[in-house]
């Protein structure tokens, strides 16, 4: 038990991590939701996500040299280990992409394009995700870097399987050969998650008053990826008119969070 992460970390995290559940991740696992749009949501997820996965390894190198020059050498050395880790996932994401275009031109009457998809410009999501490690790093706090990783690898435990089910309910059994990024991540992060729990339990310990900082920017994280679920969300009902002339069947309706 991780009793300071429990005592002065998580009760600040419980609005932002309802907000994330209660977002398009939640109405993603909707047992209604339209298959096709389903398909399009992972279409867009995975194409517009490598722009805020490739930087992953350097953003984690370079937050544990910043937390090195400010005297922080412990936590340092154990991100610039963790950082390798997180090299090069951004080439799932682009084989992910690759494989459902694929898919869904065996499927459907209108072709897409894996390149185009890929090339499209970031998101105001990961323009604000790519700005958080930056403004982090540079900061005299980077070791909030700690808090965005626990954030963000923890809804690949928390959201990652009911949402792997969710694919296979709505894409069928196989779906997961084209979906690697997720299927490593929900394996993985389990034990990525244990460890940026134990580092923020060994922070805290030595210093308590990091608290606020470190929950104000997993919070921000956290609320920055439901934005991005929400985005490729929106972009994949527009999809949806575009290439199937109709919104095809309604999606149930819920809170979506404002981008
Ligand atoms: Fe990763
Ligand atoms: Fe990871």
């Amino acid at each position: 038990m991780n009793e300071l992460v429990a005592t002065l970390y998580t009760p600040h995290l419980v609005t932002a991590r309802t907000r994330f559940e209660t977002g398009a991740a939640g109405v993603m696992l909707d047992e209604d939701f339209d298959p096709v749009l389903f398909e399009l949501f992972l279409l867009n997820y995975c194409s517009r996500g490598v722009r805020m996965t490739e930087p992953v390894e350097s953003w984690i190198e370079r937050a544990g040299k910043r937390c090195r020059e400010v005297g922080m050498d412990k936590l340092g050395i154990a991100l610039q280990k963790h950082a390798a880790a997180e090299a090069n996932h951004h080439l799932m994401m682009i084989a992910d992409t690759q494989a459902l275009v694929k898919r869904w031109n065996a499927n459907q009457p209108k072709p897409l394009a894996a390149e185009a998809l890929l090339a499209v410009p970031a998101t105001p999501a990961v323009d604000a995700y790519v700005t958080l490690h930056e403004d982090v790093i540079r900061s005299s706090e980077p070791y909030c870097q700690l808090a965005i990783e626990f954030e963000i690898e923890r809804i690949s435990v928390t959201w990652g399987p009911p949402f792997m089910r969710q694919c296979a309910r709505l894409l069928g059994p196989d779906s997961n050969e084209t979906l690697s990024f997720l299927a490593e991540h929900v394996e993985v992060d389990q034990g990525h998650t244990k460890f940026n729990e134990l580092q923020l339990e060994r922070l805290l310990t030595e210093h308590r008053s990091f608290a606020p900082a470190l929950a104000r920017t997993g919070a921000a994280a956290l609320d920055i990826y439901g934005n991005f679920l929400a985005e490729c969300l929106g972009f994949a009902r527009t999809m949806r008119g575009a290439l199937l002339g109709s919104k095809g069947r309604e999606e149930p309706s819920a809170q979506i969070a404002q981008v």
